[in-house]
């Protein structure tokens, strides 16, 4: 009876994960710029001075073409092995329709300091948990990641 239970509940938690991290996930994200008071918050400080991101440091205006067009060759060469522009997961999630799920400051910060995501940001964190790879800063400029961000919007 007891492994019977437990067989269950590890299937339903496998099949929660592999939803969430197939892009499912709806919540909007909390963004790291207001980091919770405690330990995480501190550890922030020293690891991350002031190279995140904020929603103060993006604007959006209408699709710029030549940005997108600049983003995708980064996401062919960077971002392919791991990303689809589907909704189906490869290693990583999928990101057709990412902007709607996920504030373009957490997006880019997702590019731009990831490891600083994975070891603060819940919602970082919540992915790494189902998707079970930890995924690689891709070295990329505050301006390849912005052009990337306007090719997501086209998605
Ligand atoms: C080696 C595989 C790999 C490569 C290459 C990779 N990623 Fe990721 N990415 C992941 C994984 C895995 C996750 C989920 C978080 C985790 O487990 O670390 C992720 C998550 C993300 C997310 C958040 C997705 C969401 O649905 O919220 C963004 C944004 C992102 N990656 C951007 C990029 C960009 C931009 C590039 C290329 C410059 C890139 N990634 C290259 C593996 C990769």
């Amino acid at each position: 009876m007891k492994t019977k239970i437990t067989i269950g509940l590890a299937a339903a938690t496998l099949t929660l994960a592999m939803a969430s991290c197939g892009g499912a996930n709806t919540d909007a994200p909390p963004g790291a710029k207001t980091p919770p008071p405690g330990a995480a918050a501190t550890e922030a400080e020293t690891k991350a001075p002031d190279n995140m991101i904020t929603a103060a440091d993006i604007t959006l205006g209408d699709i710029d073409q030549t940005m997108a067009s600049a983003g995708k060759g980064i996401y062919e060469l960077k971002c392919q092995a791991c990303h689809s522009v589907g909704t189906n997961r490869v290693v990583g999630p999928g990101w057709k329709g990412i902007t709607e799920r996920r504030k373009p400051e957490w997006i880019m910060n997702m590019m731009l300091n990831v490891d600083v995501m994975l070891d603060q940001d819940p919602e970082a964190q919540k992915m790494l948990e189902e998707c079970l790879v930890r995924m690689p800063n891709q070295s990329l400029s505050k301006d390849d990641g912005r052009h990337v961000l306007e090719f997501m919007r086209t998605l």
